[in-house]
């Protein structure tokens, strides 16, 4: 930019006594703002203090902390002679008027911005339809646990006498793979209850299953390497995969899970499948034994990697939860991502991996630079909570608790919505997922049903490729058996306006 020797006739500055904002604040944003926006060209001369104190009558003490605190963050420069000009190096590019004052922010942001990755767009447009974040669930809103049933007291009670005995080593930030006593329990757990076969130096403790993905990711893929995702499929994983410059690859999902077939034949060099193997999401059913076998097979022989999603397959209703695909691991192909977020309460945000061990090494060298996402206190406090046996026990509550307001909901959508639902068996987990009657379109009913109260998911949201039949995703974890007819009267009228549009 040209510099200029001149001097500012006037600043053209008008401060305003009633602000809250101290004059000398007014000041220095006005002139600061001037300078970014050119208005005032480096190397100008400004008034003297004297003079500009005259012109906006205001004390010269005022003008003088206004001006030393530019010059002191650079913007003005003060010569010999008490003449204070604009910096002469000012990096600020001829024509920017994006600092102009009396501009709103937002018109003052660019509508361009910074250039950012091809993955950053597809992960922005991925984002489209989604359900909006941060409001509170209603019926029938998928993946929300029974937060009604949830032991706040015992928890609150289990947090404070850990925040009350913290050690030092707790309080500086302990391991970054996770606090030790909570990868000893979870790995006992999850032998146990899932058949996952590791020692506790296998598990790292993450801020839930996003944050496991995205990290396994990281390591896993090369920019535009291939992932199978399941279709219909759970949005977080392929957004993942978009974050990690991976190139989501959708694979149909059927009665017997993810065809394996179809992804040898579409992909067959992928690097990483992302699969949902006991509760697929959104469908609810189980990868089958034989097309177990398969992707095993396929990923020892390929090296690829599969990430198992675990996320709610310790609510089996009735009976033992079905064994996790990495207890049929020998290969050392599987990381097993579990969460806290059903189990618990989402905000925990607290989840883990168990990596094979020829990962172990490369995993705690990623956790070097970048420790466990979460508070060491919160760790400490749910290892406490499953020594215990408190965990134990809420799940065993749980589980109940999901049986019967499964049985609940499938109850009232056979009262009100019979012949135009068709649910899915419901034997695991929070979510059934039901079949609408054509030619009925599954995003009109969503809507409609928003519109009265009800938030049902439509399975067309969860489609990355072909299209399916339509249907609707409920979620019941947290809906109290008594109020499930309410949402499926609801629900019974919003077809209703549906088939007349
Ligand atoms: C398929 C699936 N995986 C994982 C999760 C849990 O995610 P997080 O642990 O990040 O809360 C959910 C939550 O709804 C889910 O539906």
């Amino acid at each position: 930019m040209k510099t200029s020797t001149g001097v500012a006739s006037s600043l053209i500055l008008r401060l305003d006594s009633r602000s809250p904002t101290p004059l000398h604040e007014q000041l220095f944003e006005g002139i600061r703002a001037r300078i970014l926006a050119g208005a005032l060209a480096p190397g100008l001369r400004l008034p003297s203090s004297r003079q500009l104190a005259t012109e906006l009558e205001v004390a010269r003490s005022t003008v003088l902390q206004a001006l030393d605190a530019l010059t002191a963050e650079g913007y003005l420069v003060a010569q010999a002679g008490s003449c204070t000009r604009v910096a002469p190096e000012l990096p600020i590019l001829a024509g920017d008027r994006s600092h102009e004052p009396g501009l709103p922010a937002a018109a003052r942001a660019s509508s361009v911005g910074p250039r950012l990755a091809a993955s950053a767009r597809a992960l922005k447009a991925s984002l489209v339809g989604a359900p909006r974040l941060g409001a509170a669930p209603r019926a029938f809103r998928p993946g929300v646990p029974a937060l009604d049933l949830f032991p706040t007291a015992l928890w609150a009670r289990t947090v404070s006498r850990v925040h009350a005995r913290a050690s030092t080593g707790l309080l500086d930030g302990g391991d970054p793979s996770g606090n030790a006593p909570l990868r000893e329990a979870i790995a006992t757990h999850v032998s146990v209850s899932r058949g996952v076969r590791c020692s506790s130096a296998q598990v790292f403790i993450t801020a839930g299953t996003q944050q496991a993905f995205d990290e396994v990711l990281r390591l896993a893929l090369n920019r535009g390497d291939s992932v199978w995702v399941e279709d219909p499929g759970y949005p977080g994983a392929r957004r993942a995969v978009l974050a990690a410059g991976g190139r989501p690859v959708p694979i149909p999902v059927d009665g017997d899970g993810l065809d394996v077939g179809a992804g040898l034949a579409r992909a067959p060099r992928a690097r990483v499948a992302l699969v949902a193997p006991s509760h697929q999401y959104p469908l609810g059913v189980t990868l089958s034994l034989a097309r177990r076998m398969a992707l095993l097979q396929w990923a020892e022989r390929t090296r690829a990697l599969i990430i198992e999603d675990d996320y709610d397959s310790e609510f089996r209703h009735r009976g033992r939860p079905l064994t996790a695909l990495q207890g049929l691991d020998d290969a050392g192909c599987v990381v097993y991502v579990g969460t806290f977020s059903k189990s618990m309460f989402p905000g925990l945000r607290l989840g883990f991996l168990v990596v094979p061990p020829s990962l172990v090494d490369v995993f705690s060298a990623a956790r070097a630079s970048a420790p466990a996402p979460a508070s060491t206190m919160e760790q400490a406090a749910l290892a406490v909570f499953l020594a215990e046996g408190h965990f134990a026990r809420h799940l065993r509550r749980m589980r109940a608790a999901y049986r019967e307001r499964g049985e609940a909901l499938l109850e009232a959508l056979h009262s009100d919505c019979s012949g135009v639902l068709t649910p899915s068996p419901c034997d695991t987990g929070m979510q059934v997922c039901a079949s609408l009657a054509a030619p009925l379109s599954d995003l009109h009913v969503r809507d409609g049903a928003a519109r009265l109260g009800v938030e049902v998911a439509a399975l067309s949201d969860y489609s990355l490729g072909r299209r399916r039949e339509s249907g609707l995703v409920f979620g019941f974890g947290g809906v109290r058996p008594d109020d499930m007819r309410a949402g499926t009267r609801a629900l019974a009228r919003a077809i209703e306006a549906a088939r007349r549009r």
